[in-house]
Order: structure tokens, then sequence, then C-alpha cells
């Protein structure tokens, strides 16, 4: 394993210094990035592809806006504080976030992928001195313990395997503060009439293989074990026949939210559930949270790469 891939890092590519830049420290970019999300991320095609909002809102099946706007909604407005926005977006979700911040606020993007930070540059006013576009891992973030109000994934978890979805979810936690809230928008199990049931179930085999995980297990299943002492939820709804999920969490301690959340006809106060032991999920690969990431390997075929074909760490 490289340096760069076994410590948290994470380089600061703020705005002004973005077009024609490069980070100084090349972070290794995950495997499973390389192997099964290469033709959306990664491939030097990927984004001008992807960034289109008809596109986004398609794949989404015309739930882009109003997901987004449930995500926002949950963060409040303005929004103040230091608020820290896991993997950048295809689509206005960050401009959106960002028109609503406060005038002293402060918002950092982190994502792996310089190719993507680059991106999410453009989409945003030049030179805003309260947004930081920031080169890092979700489940090695660099940042002190309880240092963000607010923390944003936008659909980020069921692209992970499971030993990085659960070392990103632990950050988000950490880096939390007492009170603070994390906001989780991301697939879920649909209603057993669901119609796109069959359809969602092809994509995912084909494009998307941990993301039937999110069909499987709730997310309380990938929390860490200490949870209930840390954390609790404050709302869940379903979206669109459940296929989608806005999970929101906040760290205990100093906070007084009772529960609320957006009305959107689908919204279920949850208390926080416990883990399940992994072992004793039948196909559930139950591995320990990994804090770092192997290296990336070469790679020969770039299609149909099986979840359990990456190792932990990946
Ligand atoms: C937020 S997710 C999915 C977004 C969604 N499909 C969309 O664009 O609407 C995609 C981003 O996550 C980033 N990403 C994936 N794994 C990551 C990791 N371990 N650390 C940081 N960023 C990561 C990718 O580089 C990509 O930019």
């Amino acid at each position: 394993m490289d340096d760069a891939a076994d410590k948290p890092s994470t380089t600061d590519l703020s705005l002004p210094a973005l077009p024609g830049h490069h980070a100084t420290r090349r972070l290794a970019i995950p495997r499973y990035l390389e192997q099964v999300y290469w033709w959306a991320y990664v491939h030097p095609r990927a984004v001008e592809t992807f960034e289109r909002e008809w596109l986004v809102n398609t794949i989404l099946f015309g739930n882009y806006a109003r997901l987004r706007d449930l995500a926002l909604a949950e963060l409040g407005e303005p929004v103040s504080g230091r608020t820290l926005q896991v993997a950048c977006v295809y689509g206005n979700l960050t401009p959106r976030l960002l028109q609503r911040l406060a005038p002293e606020a402060r918002l950092d993007v982190l994502d792996i992928l310089p190719v993507q930070l680059s991106n999410l540059a453009k989409k945003l006013p030049k030179a805003d001195p309260r947004v930081h576009l920031l080169q890092g891992n979700s489940s090695a973030i660099a940042a002190e313990d309880a240092s963000y109000e607010q923390v944003l994934m936008f659909f980020l978890l069921h692209e992970q395997p499971e030993s990085v979805r659960r070392a990103t979810l632990a950050e988000a936690l950490r880096v939390l503060k007492p009170g603070g809230k994390l906001v989780i928008v991301d697939y879920h199990r649909p209603v057993a009439c669901h119609p796109l049931r069959p359809l969602m179930r092809l994509i995912f085999e084909k494009l998307e293989p941990f993301a039937i995980d999110l069909w499987h297990h709730e997310l309380d299943e990938f929390l860490p074990p200490e949870t209930p002492a840390l954390a609790q939820t404050l709302s869940q709804q379903s979206v669109f026949g459940g296929l989608y999920q806005i999970r929101v969490l906040t760290r205990t301690g100093e906070c007084t939210n009772s529960g609320r959340s957006a009305d959107n006809g689908g919204h279920v106060p949850a208390p926080h559930r416990s883990l399940a032991p992994p072992a004793a999920r039948p196909g559930f690969l139950g591995r320990p949270a990994a804090h770092g990431l192997a290296p990336v390997r070469p790679t020969g075929g770039r299609g149909g790469v099986a979840a359990q074909d990456l190792a932990p760490g990946d």
C-alpha cells in the first residue's frame, strides 16, 4: 500500500486555484471506482456524458428535483456553520446548497476524483471564499472530530462496497458536531408491487452491484456499533414507492430536534434500531470497516464486477 493510500489526506482544491491545477499529492482511486464505476465518474468522457440534468433526472425516474429539495430542506435555510458534502453530485444540488449558505458559513465538498471536483468548480460561482473543494476519501476524512454542523451524502453509499460504506458512515458521524445533522439520500427497497423493481434489480446486477445491499438492509445495519450512544435517527422518509430514502441522523449530546421532517407524505420518525450482527445475515459480507484504501491495481475487464470480487479496503 502506498503512502497516499494508508493515511487520511485532504488536498484543498478551492475554487480560485482549480482550473488547470492538480492536487499536489495524488490520492489512490478506490478500486471499486476504477472497476465498477469507471463509466460514470472516472473515464474522461464520464463527466461530459452525465453532467446533464435531464439525464440525471431520468436515472432517478423524474425524482431528482424532489430528492434534492427534500435533502436541502433537511439542512434548513439559511444553512449556517460548517457543512460537509461528501462526494460531488451531477446536477445542481451543490449550486442550490450554496444559494442557501449563510454569509459566514462554510461549505466543504470532498471527493476522491479531481475530475469530479473540477467539474463541480465549473458549476459554482468563481472565488466564493465560503466554498472549499477537497480531494479526499470518504472512508478516512481528514477532519477533526466534531467539526461540522451538517454532513450531506447524496447517492453515495449505494456505490460503495460494504466495508467502505461502513467506514464512510463512521467518518460522517465522527466529524459531526453534537447536535449536528447527517442527511443521507439514497436507494431503498421499494414496495413489493413497485413496477420498477425488476428494472432496478437488473440495473443493480449489471451496473451497480453494491446497491442491492440497500434493498436487503436498512442503513442502521451499516452504522458503527456504538451508534446508539453516538447518534440517533431524527427522521426517515420513503420516496417514490420506497425506491428512495432520506434518513436524517443527529449526533446526540446537544440536540433538541424532536424528529421533524419535510412533509412529503412518506415521513416516518424512527427511533434508532440496534444493529443485527452481520454474521447472522445470510449473504451479507459483514466485513469490518476499513479506513484507507488499497492502491488501484490495473485491471483487464471493466464491466460486470460483482460486489464480492472486491476485497476489504476497496
Ligand atoms: C455522490 S456519488 C453519486 C452521485 C449520483 N450518482 C449523482 O451524481 O447524482 C458520486 C461521487 O462519489 C465519489 N466517490 C465515490 N467514492 C468515494 C470515496 N470513497 N471518497 C470520496 N468520494 C467518493 C465519486 O468520485 C463521484 O464523484
